[in-house]
């Protein structure tokens, strides 16, 4: 399949992705707050290399230029975070000015490139202030994650209507609180299922204070679907397959979407489910305008065993297996399974090893096929009556990859770190031409 036959409809939102931490760097600049991200880099040993976002793209002072970028490409929506920090440098209480314009500015500048923003408000970077009160784990962050919402939405609602309130809270609570490998660094299950039900909690409470504000606002949440497959009849592989739906995805979009968490993976926590007051579910189940999915690969079972690597499959520099059709398998799930609101792929992508060529070129056949073929499942899900709106290819442009640090590329465009250069590689390009080309009908 080619991008001239690669179809849809014409109002199909085309875009891409970041999230502040990874892309603005000016840590400590015009009066921002530390952020648990700025605390975890600075510790050794917590990230690859020692790097850090201090500086990151610095797209903080680029932000013009790289929104004449995204004019280049030709995005028709832009999918970014803000950082809690930035403007709220106590997490609570004094806001911090030159932060609040720094996003006015950002968006009066994609508005008139065309370009629809499309925020996050909670990509991961809680402010240090409020992890020393204690963090997710304190149920009084919930409400100043409210508090902070609203603040943005009273800023910004004018000209904003696409919110999502967090971004993968499955990986926040997880990768932060159990496994360690995130920020704050944690490594206690019981507190990871508190943190999540607390997300959760703040989601609800961030949905309604949008409303309150902004009754036009579209607002939804942005969850990692990353689902168990198998390939084979065997009901070992079945039950795993179904385990880990209710621990991943299922542990999120039940409270979200049936006010209940998974009843089966509830119990199987025993006494490290979360403490849930009365009422906490039906907040949870705020009605949702949509549903962001980020999607990148899946695992597969075979014989009650991981199979990993899949044999002759292909996989990114992420170690994540390269195989399309599970996305349309997914979205399929979703469609079938639950009472879904109009989706979003909000992010989905691929890091490959990317280098400067010497034509002063960066070229990523790899790059390429991977989206040709996403996109062509996520047609294939739509024709078979899933409702998705758009795409955001994660991302924009190279940036700091988490605990990767710097090691990993993910983006349309190439970033020279030493001098901030940004070169549009060729799927990059590609990308361009499927948007021109691709809204037909
Ligand atoms: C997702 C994150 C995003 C990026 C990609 C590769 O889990 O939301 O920030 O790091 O993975």
């Amino acid at each position: 399949m080619t991008e001239n036959s690669l179809t849809f409809p014409k109002n199909f939102v085309w875009g891409a992705a970041t999230a502040a931490y990874q892309i603005e760097g000016a840590w400590n600049a015009d009066g921002k707050g530390e952020s648990i991200w700025d605390r975890f880099s600075h510790t050794p040993g917590k990230i690859q290399n020692g790097d850090s976002g201090d500086v990151a793209c610095d797209h903080y002072h680029h932000y013009a230029e790289d929104v004449a970028l995204m004019r280049q490409f030709g995005l028709k929506a832009y999918r970014f975070s803000i950082s809690w920090p930035r403007v709220l440098p106590g997490g609570r209480g004094a806001v911090n000015p030159a932060g609040l314009d720094f996003y006015d500015q950002l968006v009066d500048a994609l508005l008139a490139a065309n370009i629809e923003p499309f925020v996050t408000l909670y990509h991961w970077d809680l402010p240090q202030a409020l992890q020393d009160l204690g963090g997710w784990p304190d149920r009084d962050v919930c409400g100043y994650f409210a508090d902070y919402a609203a603040l943005m939405v009273r800023r910004l609602g004018d000209r904003v209507s696409k919110w999502m309130t967090f971004n993968e809270p499955y990986v926040s609570a997880f990768a932060g609180y159990q496994d360690g490998i995130h920020a704050p660094g944690l490594h206690d299950e019981k507190l990871a299922l508190q943190v999540a039900h607390h997300l959760l909690l703040a989601h609800g409470l961030a949905v309604q204070a949008v409303r309150a504000i902004a009754p036009q606002a579209q607002t939804g949440i942005v969850l990692d679907m990353f689902p168990t497959e198998t390939d084979t009849d065997l009901p070992e592989d079945r039950t795993k397959v179904e385990q880990a739906w209710d621990r991943g995805v299922g542990w999120f979009l039940d409270p979200l979407l049936r006010a209940a968490y998974p009843p089966g993976a509830l119990q199987a926590y025993g006494p490290n489910a979360p403490e849930v007051r009365p009422g906490d579910m039906a907040l949870i189940a705020q009605r949702l305008d949509f549903l962001g999915v980020n999607h990148y690969s899946r695992h597969l079972v075979r014989n009650g065993q991981p199979v990993k690597p899949v044999p002759g499959a292909e996989y990114t520099e992420m170690s994540w297996e390269v195989h399309p059709p599970a996305l349309r398998r997914l979205l399929l799930r979703l469609k079938r399974e639950y009472a879904i609101p109009p989706l979003y792929i909000t992010e989905n992508g691929a890091a490959f090893p990317d280098a400067i060529s010497p034509d002063g070129g960066v070229h990523d056949p790899r790059r390429v096929n991977y989206l040709r073929e996403y996109f062509t499942q996520a047609r294939l899900a739509m024709d078979d009556g899933v409702d998705l709106r758009g795409y955001f290819v994660w991302s924009l442009f190279d940036n700091f990859e988490w605990s990767n640090g710097y090691s990993k590329r993910f983006g349309l465009t190439y970033v020279d770190y030493a001098t901030q250069k940004r070169i549009v590689i060729d799927s990059g390009k590609w990308y361009a031409r499927v948007i021109t080309r691709s809204n037909v009908e």
